[in-house]
């Protein structure tokens, strides 16, 4: 094994984004895993790709895989894979999806690629030695407040028809900001914070393999990821708010407000 983790992640998100853009010129076989929650064909062969790679590479590594044909293994090493993020974008074809592909040693990331194959945008980042864009270092914004920032957010797939405490947060948000987008592949918010599109991202009951590869790519472009209470983010945990760090603070403040209205509004 010659390659380092990131060159191995780059060469097998670049195989999957060929999937991924062939299978976007092709009419679509859609199944669904709940209402409104969508798999594709896309999203089987991408991982299907990957997953059989890393193991030819990496057959002592542990591989958790969105949809279910990773592996279990003793290792400290776990390769985090979401083979198609922005499912739902990808079904109406709207071109914002990507390959997310992450590896951890125990609680630490490592390496993490986020791919956008249909505008050949490769996110990349190794612990300890930056972030990049297509081979060229990227870093997070200067934006200094909250006033002057343009945030995203996303909403849970799974639970069409029942309200969503993240409105609030995207209410206010909206009204104490340049805006909120909302732009349905959060590997790739989390590298558009990285490279300073957006000023900060925050989102509720992400899994894994969303977050992974993105938070490194926001610690490593020199940015700040945690929960609502500061404490470091934990892969898999309740919420995520990645920023450009210098909003970080302000945001958070705002975030805890509401959470206690929601809360107050709740027990009323
Ligand atoms: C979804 C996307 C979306 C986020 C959802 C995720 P999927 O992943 O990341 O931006 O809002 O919570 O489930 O299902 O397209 O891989
Ligand atoms: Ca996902
Ligand atoms: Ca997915």
């Amino acid at each position: 094994m010659t390659k380092s983790y990131l060159e191995a992640a780059v060469e097998i998100a670049r195989e999957a984004g060929r999937i991924l853009r062939e299978e976007f010129q092709r009419p679509l076989e859609i199944a669904y895993k709940g209402e409104a929650d969508l798999v594709t064909q896309a999203d089987k062969r991408s991982e299907a790709a990957i997953v059989s790679r890393l193991k030819e590479y990496f057959p002592e590594h542990a591989v958790a895989a969105e949809e279910g044909s990773g592996r279990e293994s003793e290792s400290e090493f776990r390769w985090h894979v979401d083979p198609l993020d922005g499912t739902t974008n990808f079904a109406h074809g709207y071109p914002c999806f990507s390959v997310s592909i992450a590896l951890a040693r125990g609680e630490t990331l490592l390496a993490g690629v986020v791919f956008n194959p249909f505008y050949d945008e490769l996110f990349a980042a190794a612990r300890g030695e930056g972030a990049t864009l297509n081979g060229r270092r990227i870093g997070v914004s200067r934006t200094p407040s909250l006033a002057a920032s343009l945030l995203c957010t996303g909403f849970p797939v799974k639970k069409r028809g029942q309200a969503h405490a993240n409105i609030e947060y995207y209410r206010d948000f909206t009204l104490k900001s340049h805006g909120v987008r909302r732009d349905g592949s959060a590997a790739l918010d989390l590298a558009c914070v990285a490279s300073g599109r957006f000023d900060a991202f925050w989102e509720f009951g992400l899994n894994k393999w969303d977050t992974a590869a993105g938070v490194l790519l926001v610690e490593e472009a020199g940015g700040r990821v945690s929960d609502f209470e500061g404490r470091p983010y934990t892969l898999g945990g309740p919420v995520i708010l990645a920023t450009n760090g210098l909003v970080h603070e302000e945001v958070r403040s705002v975030a805890l407000e509401i959470r206690q209205r929601v809360r107050d509004a709740s027990v009323a």
